[in-house]
């Protein structure tokens, strides 16, 4: 009787202790194996530093023992401090990040004074889905350079988030291929500096669609080795528009190629469809189609700038060629409607079809002024006149 008695209660004891090892790192939701930063120790008060939790819970996440989802619980606010480091390789194909509550950013006086490059830096994670209908929000903070920057990601998913206040771009996606960005808001004021909305260096088969960004920079920045992007349906302003560049800064070579900006609308803001290339620069943009694109009240909606910052010409410069901007409408604020600067070395097969861009400004009609540029303009109702080349 008792030498069972005591098997019994022993059995009972490991039994509990499965148990609570279990419960302690995961939990069941439909079926599915899910992991939660709570349990992991974060505390979501608004006010602890929950960054050593979000470590711990992305490291079990990685590991894939427990399952493919990391939840981050809705009703709560979790701080975290720069630099969080995701890191892969993980040992799971596809995992997911489901932000439900809202991640937050330190002040700058909270945390002394150390600087970061990255707010939240996603390293070299294969199939990553970052969703949910959480909010991120970078407390506009200019201390550190990026918010969420995704390097080596490829088959990066981003969906349904909220990113508020980037203290810079707000999403910086690099040297990553099969990258999909969709209905996710991004909102920062116009005043805050550098705050562009998406980055796209060295990526590779890009999707971003339905998105509205209000920032204060660029709204898309498309970068040097960037090949086979889409755009569609995003809505900038305020902002600086959808640029491809600065390209060939320091004399480097840079190449970006194959990308489609389709169905824009442009409220206000800097610009709308813009290239930008510093004189000096090697390499090339070519093989680009801006269409359907609407404007309201927008500076220099249509703009290649191959004198970025008013640099001077210099003997060399990035090629530009086979550019199309094609139906685009809407208004602009003064003259300067359609504004193509090409370096000496010209920019070949451009084609303009399909605008008309009138000015707001009685006393600044709408104009065309282009320098070196080379190829064919149809159907442009306004602005009047033509200044390309065949
Ligand atoms: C994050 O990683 C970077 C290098 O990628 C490193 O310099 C930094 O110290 C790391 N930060 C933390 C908090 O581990
Ligand atoms: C971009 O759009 C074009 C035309 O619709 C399509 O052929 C191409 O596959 C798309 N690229 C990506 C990366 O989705
Ligand atoms: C263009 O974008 C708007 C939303 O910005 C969407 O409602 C509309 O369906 C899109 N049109 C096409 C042809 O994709």
């Amino acid at each position: 009787m008792e030498v069972r008695n005591f098997k019994f209660s022993d059995l009972l004891i490991v039994y509990i202790l499965i148990l609570s090892i279990a419960s302690c790192n995961s939990w069941v939701v439909n079926g599915e194996d899910t992991l939660d930063v709570i349990h992991y120790g974060a505390k979501g008060d608004g006010r602890t530093d929950d960054s050593k939790a979000f470590v711990e819970a992305f490291k079990a996440l990685c590991r894939g023992r427990y399952g493919n989802t990391l939840v981050v619980p809705n009703g709560r606010s979790f701080f975290v401090r720069p630099t969080l480091n995701f890191s892969g390789p993980c040992h799971s194909k596809n995992i997911n990040i489901k932000i439900m509550g809202n991640i937050l950013a330190p002040k700058r006086s909270d945390w002394g004074r150390e600087c970061s490059l990255y707010w939240i830096h996603f390293f070299n994670i294969h199939g990553l889905i970052l969703d949910g209908s959480g909010v991120i929000n970078g407390n506009g903070e200019d201390w550190w350079s990026k918010a969420l920057q995704f390097d080596k990601c490829d088959g990066l998913q981003i969906t349904g988030l909220t990113h508020i206040n980037g203290p810079g771009p707000h999403i910086a996606v690099t040297d990553s291929q099969d990258i999909t960005i969709s209905h996710i808001h991004i909102n920062s004021p116009k005043e805050s500096h550098n705050t562009d909305g998406i980055d796209l260096t060295r990526a590779i088969r890009v999707n971003v669609h339905d998105i509205p960004i209000r920032s204060g920079d660029d709204c898309i920045a498309i970068k040097g080795g960037s090949q086979f992007v889409n755009v569609s349906q995003v809505t900038c302003g305020p902002g600086h528009g959808i640029s491809v560049g600065s390209l060939g800064g320091h004399g480097s070579p840079e190449f970006v190629e194959h990308l489609r900006i389709k169905n824009c609308t442009f409220n206000g803001g800097d610009s709308a469809v813009k290239i930008k290339t510093w004189p000096g620069g090697k390499g090339y943009a070519k093989d680009i189609i801006f269409e359907d694109i609407i404007l309201y009240q927008t500076n220099y909606p249509v703009y290649i700038d191959q004198h970025y910052m008013k640099t001077p010409e210099q003997h060399q410069a990035v090629k530009i060629s086979n550019i199309k901007f094609s139906n685009i409408h809407g208004t602009c604020i003064d003259e300067n409607a359609i504004v193509l600067d090409c370096a000496k070395i010209g920019c070949y097969d451009i084609t303009l079809n399909q605008i008309k861009i009138t000015s707001i400004n009685r006393k600044k009609p709408a104009s065309v002024k282009c320098k070196n540029v080379h190829g064919t303009a149809t159907n442009i109702i306004s602005p009047k006149g033509s200044c390309v080349n065949h």
